[in-house]
């Protein structure tokens, strides 16, 4: 048996632990392991495909990022190419991706990915590759699994912010706006803004009214509170409005998103007159090492990974229904996204302990 892996999208804490338990139960049952560097970029001739052992993977779970590499350019159904003018097109290169693989003798591929990459596994299953796949985002919003590694370190990361930036906010009498991750989908900013009794969150959920914030901001003042904390995802919007764009994607990735933080500074202390400060959290939620729970559910998902190939579960995902792992149809998996429940346990504690959605 000769399995391959491959790490694609945003990179998240984990990564390693999953690849590390993963060549690990697959080398202990006399498999033969390769690596797909970046993406499906080894299957195509623009990265290399490397034999992976023991060795290979010593002295990585602890380590953010992946050894294997990672790009969110690299759909092979839409894989950016460069002409010699300089331009560049998309083209599909799906099928030299699978007769490239077949050249390898590569009987199943386990893919570690987001949405983007559970999408394209799905569709390369539908030419026939035997893919497993393990979900991975830091924005929690892959359905079908309880939460995926990257998410619990991404809201810790957060959490540290929040705690820091209360103190001084508190001191200055400001009001200070924390932007962080979640594109589509506002886990990261409700999660860390709950913990860390954030006094406004701004979800892509729910479509906030600025005059709501500045309502909720006079109201803390009038109560005596002359500070407040705002943790907006960077993907949240005003009602009538869409997320905000942010600067040029290059070919084959998807319209970044963000810069929120600022503009709602702005309008902030033009609505209430208090000083305001902005903070973009940015790409420090993707590195670090991954908290324990990330970590063990990395490695439970590489060991289950392993489990699924041999029981032959193509086209499935890995998948957290606690306190199990199990695996989905990718079918499921890919019908909805998860999304913030308006009516969670979660939104309805924030409100009532006072906390504004702005909405
Ligand atoms: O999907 C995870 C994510 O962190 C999003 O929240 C964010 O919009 C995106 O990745 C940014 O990715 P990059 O900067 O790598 O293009």
């Amino acid at each position: 048996m000769r399995i391959a892996l491959s790490t694609g999208g945003g990179d998240a804490p984990g990564l390693n632990a999953v690849i590390r338990a993963a060549v690990l139960s697959a080398v202990n049952r006399g498999w033969e392991v390769l690596g797909i560097k970046k993406g499906y970029a080894g299957l195509l001739g623009e990265d290399e495909v490397i034999p992976m052992t023991a060795a290979s993977v010593r002295g990585i779970a602890h380590l953010g990022g992946t050894i294997l590499r990672t790009t969110n350019r690299g759909n092979p159904f839409s894989y950016p190419v460069n002409l010699p003018d300089g331009s560049c097109v998309e083209r599909d290169r799906s099928l030299e991706v699978i007769e490239n693989a077949r050249k390898l003798g590569i009987d199943a591929l386990i893919s570690i990915g987001g949405d983007g990459s559970l999408a394209i596994a799905d569709q390369l299953c539908g030419l026939g590759m035997k893919i497993v796949c393990v979900p991975k985002t830091i924005d929690n919003d892959v359905a079908g699994t309880v939460t995926t590694f990257g998410f619990d370190t991404a809201v810790n990361t957060a959490l540290d912010a929040i705690d820091k930036l209360h103190t001084t906010a508190e001191s200055h009498d400001r009001v200070i706006i924390l932007e962080v991750m979640g594109r589509n989908a506002g886990f990261i900013a409700l999660h860390s803004g709950l913990a860390g009794t954030a006094d406004v969150i701004l979800i892509p959920e729910i479509p906030y009214d600025i005059n709501k914030v500045c309502e909720k901001i006079l109201a803390r003042g009038r109560s005596g509170r002359h500070f407040s904390i705002v943790v907006i995802s960077e993907g949240a919007f005003p009602k009538g409005e869409g997320p905000a764009t942010l600067g040029k994607s290059l070919p084959g990735q998807a319209m970044r998103v963000g810069g929120v933080a600022e503009r709602l500074a702005d309008e902030i202390a033009e609505g209430t007159g208090k000083e305001c400060r902005s903070l973009v959290l940015g790409h420090l939620q993707r590195g670090g090492q991954p908290t324990s729970y990330d970590r063990l559910l990395a490695v439970r998902f590489g060991g289950a990974a392993v489990r699924a190939v041999a029981d032959e579960k193509w086209n499935h995902m890995i998948a957290l229904q606690s306190p199990h792992i199990v695996t989905v149809p990718l079918s499921e998996v890919l019908r909805a996204p998860k999304r913030v429940e308006l009516d969670h346990d979660t939104i309805q504690t924030a409100r009532a302990t006072g906390i504004s959605f702005g909405d």
